[in-house]
């Protein structure tokens, strides 16, 4: 764990999505007071479902700048933006559809193309947006898959090892298919890093990535950000 790395244990996840909302909610505020914007990188899977929910609740809803938010995703599968597996499909119901966000401020992974392509369109779309400037995202929100993954940069894959591209196509072995994500180079610029895991399905895993590790979730290094971990009790059990 580098020396920067804040570590936070929630008692619960509804403490961990709070804490994490509330999180979101300040980073909101001070970017969008800073700069006029803030953008924020999605991560997908099952873990952030519940905090999505939260943001589109009133406690939440209604003090966030949507009109300001500009959403991106970490990673997608390679479906279209309706199918059950589509980490777009899923923030869209839990959270898009409900807080009249601009349908211009929603960057979404065109999962229905192929990998290479999709995943040049994104980084294009990604330049467009910082223009000149570096692509210095001001959040991206990680998940941690007890193989050490996240985004979709999978031990052994040819995206982990990417130092080039800021989006390519990954082929992952174990599913038998594409991904497209965000690559190290990337993610590593962004101003705040935030993991969240949960369960006691991922301790071992929150072990050896603390410990120190060739996981993928290890090479998430901010170059000049900030890294946080939330994780549940049952996650950090180990620690
Ligand atoms: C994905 C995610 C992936 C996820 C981890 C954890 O597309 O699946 O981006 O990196 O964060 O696999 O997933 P769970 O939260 O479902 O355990």
């Amino acid at each position: 764990m580098g020396k920067s790395t804040e570590l936070r244990v929630c008692k619960d996840l509804d403490e961990l999505n709070a804490t994490a909302a509330v999180l979101f909610l300040e980073l909101s505020l001070e970017k969008t007071g800073e700069k006029g914007f803030f953008t924020a990188v999605l991560s997908g899977g099952k873990t952030p479902e519940a905090l999505y929910k939260l943001l589109a609740t009133p406690q939440f809803k209604v003090k966030i700048p949507w009109e300001k938010v500009h959403l991106f995703w970490g990673d997608e599968r390679c479906v279209g933006p309706d199918d059950p597996e589509s980490n777009y499909g899923m923030a869209e119901k839990a959270l898009i559809s409900k807080v009249g966000i601009p349908a211009g401020n929603v960057h979404r992974i065109k999962g229905e193309l192929s990998a290479p392509v999709a995943a040049s369109l994104y980084e294009d779309e990604i330049k467009a947006f910082f223009g000149k400037g570096e692509p210095v995202f001001d959040l991206v929100m990680l998940g941690l898959g007890d193989d050490g993954h996240t985004l979709s940069l999978f031990p052994a894959t040819t995206a982990l090892v990417e130092t080039k591209r800021l989006v390519a196509g990954n082929f992952v072995e174990k599913f038998g298919s594409w991904r497209v994500t965000m690559t190290l180079p990337l993610v590593n610029r962004a101003s705040n890093l935030v993991f969240m895991a949960a369960g006691a399905g991922k301790s071992a895993v929150v072990k050896e990535v603390f410990e120190g590790s060739d996981h993928p979730a290890d090479r998430i290094r901010p170059i000049n950000g900030r890294l946080v971990w939330l994780l549940d009790t049952e996650a950090a059990k180990l620690l």
